[in-house]
């Protein structure tokens, strides 16, 4: 969409003169951008409304947002713009740490993945994208889940047992993923 760094910090201004721009996160057509404000650092997922599969999976991100706001381990929703001229954007938390790739093997990161995941649960919410690009452990061991785009929220709060026993898969092939690279 946009490739200077003075593009960025414009495009940005457009959500909030103080944004300060950090860096770009993003790898496809929906734009993820660390930003700043008051010495705080924030996510700005944003994209353009004429895209009709990115603006329908960043509202459906919304929405999960809106509904998960008291899940503990993720990054939560911090301000939801709606629609800025001709984009859709959300303002998140930012996770400080790094993606989930190399870690050592513990016993709180397998907990803190399963809270997350029973969390959803009981919203009626089923996770669909547990992998580790979309989680991000800090120094402290602490994970946080940051990409909700393909959460599916059911009718009820009863999920078909597929999508449950697809999340406790994803999980333990995270799990065991990580345990067979650290043994090399
Ligand atoms: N809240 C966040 N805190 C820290 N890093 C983030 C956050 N959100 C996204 N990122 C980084 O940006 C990348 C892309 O963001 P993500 O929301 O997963 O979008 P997509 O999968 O659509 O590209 C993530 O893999 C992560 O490295
Ligand atoms: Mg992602």
């Amino acid at each position: 969409m946009f490739t200077t760094e003075k593009n960025h910090q414009r495009f940005v201004e457009m959500f909030d003169p103080e944004f300060e721009f950090i860096k770009s996160l993003g790898y496809t057509n929906i734009q993820v951008y660390q930003i700043r404000k008051n010495n705080t650092f924030y996510i700005l997922k944003c994209t353009d409304t004429k895209l009709k599969w990115e603006s329908d999976h960043l509202d459906n991100e919304r929405r999960i947002l809106k509904v998960a706001n008291h899940v503990r381990g993720i990054t939560h929703l911090v301000q939801d713009y709606g629609f800025v001229e001709k984009y859709t954007a959300v303002l998140k938390e930012f996770a400080e740490g790094n993606e989930l790739q190399t870690v050592i093997s513990d016993e709180s990161i397998k907990t803190q993945l399963e809270n997350i995941v029973q969390q959803f649960h009981s919203l009626g919410i089923s996770c669909v994208d547990l992998c580790r690009k979309n989680l991000i452990i800090n120094p402290f061991k602490k994970i946080s889940l940051i990409d909700l785009g393909a959460f599916i929220k059911n009718n009820s709060l009863n999920i078909p047992e597929y999508n449950k026993n697809y999340d406790f898969y994803s999980l333990n092939l995270l799990l065991s993923n990580k345990l067979k690279k650290e043994k090399k």
